[in-house]
């Protein structure tokens, strides 16, 4: 499908650009354009457009402000060194969306029409596109129910849009080990529910654990599974992976409730050419504790396209914790082997890149 493009006649200016990219934080500042398709039965996709961004008109209506159906994604545009600009497996993140676009009764966005919006928004706002360090420019493309409706069924209209925001480091600290808040009054996914779905619905009924987290002094919250409270499942917007002693790198099986990270596939992919052996399996609460305290679990990381890779520190519930605060050797090992692929300095043996301008 062709996507039209309406320039911005007001783009931000190079000065205040400029500011922006010095010191760009998370999600907090958005480029120029957007992008918008539509959605509507018998007629399928049409009216895409890259656009000036800005606010959208909606019906108090829409069904997604109140049933929620809506999906979204989340990947990376790298600058690298010779200027060229470039994304990490947007083909993983197209066909996640659809699988999520399903699990909510919407209808799938063509790949070619997630892949081509992604290239055309990097394209016109390439300018925002911030180089150096581990800056880059957060892409997040997402999908909502827009028909004016409030009986209970899938909607037949939808928004397909994508936006833009340069950042840095999720964690406002940089890179350093994060706290995690073992969740036991919540949980965030049951078998036959939305886990493996990247849909609002499943941050909005994390919030009130991730506010415990806080109140803890906790950077993020990890969830345990809903049937039997003791397998560790992922924190609210990243997956976990344990270092044992032993060179095996343990990472929570996907059977349906956690979400399927890119990173933590890319990881399965690395860990055999760093000399570590992954494995999907199992891992308990009482692995986690004891084996931090007798030495088996050398380093626990969290990984996300947010938060690339960041070493956790402690695990923390009511009435105690288990941990230290030091950077694991391997963790960051591995982070280098990922951030030198995404930023070229590393051949792409896996294929994984994709040049966007
Ligand atoms: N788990 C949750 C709940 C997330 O929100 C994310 C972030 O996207 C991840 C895991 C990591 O996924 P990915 O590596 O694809 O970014
Ligand atoms: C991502 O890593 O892309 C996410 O969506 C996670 C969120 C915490 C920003």
């Amino acid at each position: 499908m062709e996507i039209s493009i309406k320039p911005n006649p007001a783009c931000a200016s190079q000065e205040a650009r400029n500011q922006i990219l010095a010191a760009p934080g998370f999600g907090k500042f958005f480029t120029d354009h957007m992008v918008s398709a539509t959605w509507s039965q018998g007629r399928g996709w049409h009216d895409a457009q890259v656009m000036p961004y800005g606010p959208i008109a909606m019906d108090p209506a829409s069904a997604v402000l109140h049933y929620a159906q809506e999906i979204f994604e989340g990947l990376k545009a790298y600058r690298h060194a010779d200027g060229s600009v470039w994304s990490f497996r947007p083909q993983a993140n197209a066909l996640r969306f659809n699988r999520s676009a399903a699990r909510l009764a919407m209808p799938e966005v063509p790949e070619a029409l997630f892949l081509d919006s992604i290239r055309e928004l990097v394209k016109i706002d390439a300018a925002w596109v911030p180089g150096g360090g581990e800056n880059s420019m957060y892409l997040r493309p997402f999908m909502f129910a827009s028909e004016a409706f409030l009986g209970v069924r899938p909607a037949n209209e939808y928004k397909f849009m994508v936006i833009a925001s340069p950042v840095g480091a999720y964690f406002s600290g940089g890179v350093k080990p994060v706290k995690i808040w073992l969740s036991s009054n919540y949980a965030r996914a049951a078998f036959g529910g939305t886990g493996a779905a990247k849909c609002g619905g499943n941050y909005a009924a994390g919030l009130l654990a991730q506010m415990e987290a806080s109140e803890r002094g906790c950077e993020q919250v990890c969830f345990v599974d809903a049937t039997e409270h003791k397998w560790i499942e992922e924190l609210g917007g990243m997956n976990l992976y344990f270092v044992f002693k032993d060179g095996t790198l343990v990472t929570p099986p996907t059977k349906g409730t956690i979400l399927e990270g890119i990173t933590r596939g890319s990881l399965l992919a690395l860990a055999g050419e760093q000399g570590l052996k992954p494995v999907e399996r199992a891992i308990s609460v009482d692995e986690w504790r004891s084996g931090v305290s007798s030495g088996a679990i050398t380093e626990v990381f969290a990984c996300g396209t947010a938060a690339v890779i960041t070493p956790v520190g402690k695990l923390v519930w009511e009435g105690g914790s288990v941990g230290d605060e030091k950077m694991g050797e391997i963790t960051l090992r591995l982070r280098n082997a990922l951030l030198d692929i995404q930023y070229g300095r590393a051949p792409d043996k896996h294929g994984w890149m994709s040049k966007l301008c």
